[in-house]
Formats: structure tokens, C-alpha cells, sequence
């Protein structure tokens, strides 16, 4: 199984915390970038041939500002040149101030079956300071009408650990959030990006820097919040009901090959990771004509040894036995440390696997890096 990503790099403002490649400016070039993203598309296909794809994945960027011809194309194109399962899970990431009726039925009349918006805060103020293009309400209003207009499996994003946010108010966000009734909540703690406006904002002190402490609070609050209301807690920064998980970004935590085209795109075929050019002009005037528009890096057994350890923890399918023994097993000091995670409560070891408890998942990143190895 593989699937595919499509890296939408344009956005209609900046968002004061958000580091991801895109452009403010690209009406004058956006045709051409849209025609670059399906050569490529046409050009890797063989990385993919005779493997199924089960899903799509639309990121940015913002991919809702693509128009209704413009997505077309891109699926036309994903679609004769992949193999896409029956009934893929194809996602779009949507912000709020996109969600008109009349996109939405575009959307899901293009075979779109999963929303993610990004909705990030439910107060006003901090969308402010956050620069977004939407108001609470209109967050709010774009979930009802998908629903409204038939999606299913609808995700959202919020923030939290954000400048004089307090435990109150995120539990009181966290609540709007449930009463939505979506799928899945994909909640990160904010992170103050070198060169950002934010982080200016907190060197100036126009905003106040997050403790440490608040931000792992609102990690508890959320978690035990969305554990009531039936949300399983799959990955450090996502919740599914149902058994509705993002079966996309799920196969990136399992090594599972994906193909990834636009600007800054990464894939993965198993040995190799490749990543395009973070430049809207550089990528569309290159791609096809010469191979200065990505860079390739084959991964070393540490390499791959190391990534395992760093996505699985975060996972609740953790890292399997079965999965460590192919990569060599653990050498006899890993295996120390390794006890003492078991016997201090932050690890769990089943029949075949090991998974980070709840109080491990606070230190996810610690505990994997302290497995890594080096060439
Ligand atoms: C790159 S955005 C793309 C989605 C869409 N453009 C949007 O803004 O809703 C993906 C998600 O990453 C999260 N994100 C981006 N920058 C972040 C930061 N500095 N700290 C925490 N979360 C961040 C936001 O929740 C955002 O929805
Ligand atoms: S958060 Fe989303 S909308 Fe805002 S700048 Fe980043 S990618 Fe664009």
C-alpha cells in the first residue's frame, strides 16, 4: 500500500506562527505551479507502479484556495497515473473561510471524503494575534455545513499551551470542540518558530512566552477531556473516534512509501527520503527539465533505526518486535534502558509490541532519542 501527498504552497495571509513553505503572492505564476504539480505526478509514477494507493493527502499551504478546475486537474491527474484503491481516503485541509456551499459540493463531487480544518483557536483574540483569515464563528460554521452537506469524517486542528491561554479557557475550547460531534481532533502545543512574527511578538514582549508547565497541563487537560467523550488517543497530537483515524499520516508513522509532489514535498520508498525544493519559482520552472529541484538522502540502518523509534513511540501501535528484530534487535545497553522505562511506569511492554503510557507520551521525543544510534 502507498500514498500520495500534494503540497498546495499558497495562502492568503501569514499566520504568525506558522513556519510550513508557501507563498502570500502567487497569482501570477499559480497556473504554471498547478502544471508543474501534475508533471510531476506524471513523471513518478513508476516509483509507485504496481502498488496500490489507498490514500490522498491535500496539505499547504491551503489547499482549499485551489479553484474547482484547478483540484480537478490534480485528481485527474492522480488517477491516471496511480493505482487508487476503491474508496481511497482522500483528505484536503480547508481553512474555515473557504467552506462555502458551493466549495463543499465542488469538493466532495471531486471525491474529497475527508476535511481537515483548521480552526486552531476558539477565541477571537487569539485569532488576532494568530493573523488568521477567519473569526471563531466562521470555524464554527464551516464544520456544521460540511456536515450539513454530507462529510463524514471531519477533523480539526486547534492549538494549545498559546500566550495568557489559561487552563480555563483551553477546557472551555475543548468543549466547543466536542460539541461539533466530528471525528477526529488533531491538537498540537504551540511551537515559537525561529523568524516568525510570534516569535518577535514574545522577544518584544507584546506577547508573554507559554511555561513549560502550562503547555504540558494542557496536554493532561486534553487528553483526559477527549478520553471522556470517546476519542482514543492514537498519536501524540491525534484523537479519533470511532476508529477514525488519519489512515494517511497513520502510514507515515508506519513506514508505509508515499509519494510527495509541490513545492517542500517529502516521499519515502522504504530505503530513501526525497524532498523538493521549498521554492514556488525554482520548482515549477525546473521540474521535468533537470534534477536541481530535489534532493535525495538514502537512509543508513541507524537512520532507519532512529525514525522508527521516533514516529512508532508516538503511535499507539508503538514499536513492534517483529519490526525491531528486522532492524537488528536492541544491543545489550539499549536493553538496560529499556527496562528501566518498563519499570518506571513510562513504557508498556504487550505480546508484540512496546507502547509509551500516557505519562511517556510527555517525554515521547526524550525516550526515542535516548534509543538513537549513530553510524
Ligand atoms: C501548516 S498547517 C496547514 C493547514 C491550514 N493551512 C491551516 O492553517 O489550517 C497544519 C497545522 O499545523 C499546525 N501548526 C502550524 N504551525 C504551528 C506551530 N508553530 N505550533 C503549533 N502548531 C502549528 C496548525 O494547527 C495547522 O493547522
Ligand atoms: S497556518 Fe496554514 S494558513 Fe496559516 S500560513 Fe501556515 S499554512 Fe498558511
Amino acid at each position: 500500500m502507498a500514498g500520495i501527498y500534494v503540497h498546495i504552497p499558497f495562502c492568503k495571509k501569514r499566520c504568525s506562527y506558522c513556519d510550513f513553505h508557501f507563498s502570500t503572492t502567487f497569482s501570477s505564476y499559480r497556473e504554471k505551479l498547478i502544471a508543474a504539480i501534475c508533471l510531476e505526478l506524471d513523471l513518478r509514477k513508476s516509483e509507485l507502479k504496481g502498488i496500490p494507493v489507498e490514500t490522498v493527502y491535500f496539505g499547504g499551504g491551503t489547499p482549499s484556495l485551489l479553484t474547482k478546475d484547478e483540484l480537478s486537474d490534480i485528481l485527474h491527474t492522480v488517477r491516471s497515473a496511480y493505482q487508487l484503491i476503491d474508496r481511497p481516503e482522500i483528505t484536503f485541509e480547508v481553512n474555515p473561510d473557504d467552506a462555502t456551499t458551493e466549495n463543499l459540493i465542488a469538493w466532495k463531487a471531486l471525491g474529497i471524503n475527508r476535511l481537515s480544518i483548521g480552526l486552531q483557536s476558539f477565541q477571537e483574540t487569539d485569532l488576532a494575534w494568530m493573523n488568521r483569515s477567519h473569526s471563531t464563528q466562521q470555524g464554527e460554521e464551516a464544520v456544521r455545513l460540511a456536515q450539513t452537506l454530507g462529510f463524514d469524517n471531519i477533523s480539526i486542528d486547534l492549538i494549545y499551551g498559546l500566550p495568557e491561554l489559561s487552563n480555563e479557557q483551553w477546557l472551555s475550547h475543548l468543549n466547543r470542540a466536542l460539541n461539533l460531534n466530528i471525528q477526529h481532533i488533531s491538537s498540537y502545543c504551540l511551537t515559537i518558530e525561529p523568524k516568525t512574527a510570534l516569535s518577535h511578538f514574545v522577544e518584544k514582549g507584546t506577547l508573554s512566552r507559554p511555561s513549560e508547565d502550562q503547555q504540558s497541563e494542557q496536554f493532561d487537560l486534553l487528553v483526559s477531556t477527549l478520553a471522556s467523550a470517546g476519542f482514543e488517543h492514537y498519536e501524540i497530537s491525534n484523537f479519533a473516534k470511532d476508529q477514525k483515524y488519519a489512515k494517511h499520516n497513520a502510514a507515515y508513522w508506519n513506514f508505509t512509501p508515499y509519494v510527495g509532489v509541490g513545492p517542500s514535498a517529502h516521499s519515502f520508498n522504504g530505503d530513501q527520503r526525497r524532498w523538493n525544493v521549498a521554492n514556488n519559482t525554482k520548482y515549477y520552472q525546473e521540474v521535468g527539465k533537470n534534477d536541481a529541484w530535489f534532493e535525495i538522502e538514502t537512509l543508513s540502518a541507524s537512520d532507519k533505526w532512529n525514525e522508527y523509534f521516533l514516529t512508532g513511540l508516538r503511535t499507539k501501535w508503538g514499536i513492534l518486535k517483529k519490526s525491531i528484530a528486522d532492524l537488528g534487535g536492541f544491543n545489550p545497553s539499549e536493553l538496560i534502558q529499556l527496562e528501566t522505562y518498563l519499570n518506571t511506569g513510562l513504557m508498556i511492554e504487550n505480546q508484540e509490541n512496546y507502547v509509551l503510557t500516557e505519562k511517556g507520551k510527555l517525554q515521547a521525543d526524550g525516550i526515542s532519542s535516548s534509543f538513537f544510534r549513530i553510524d
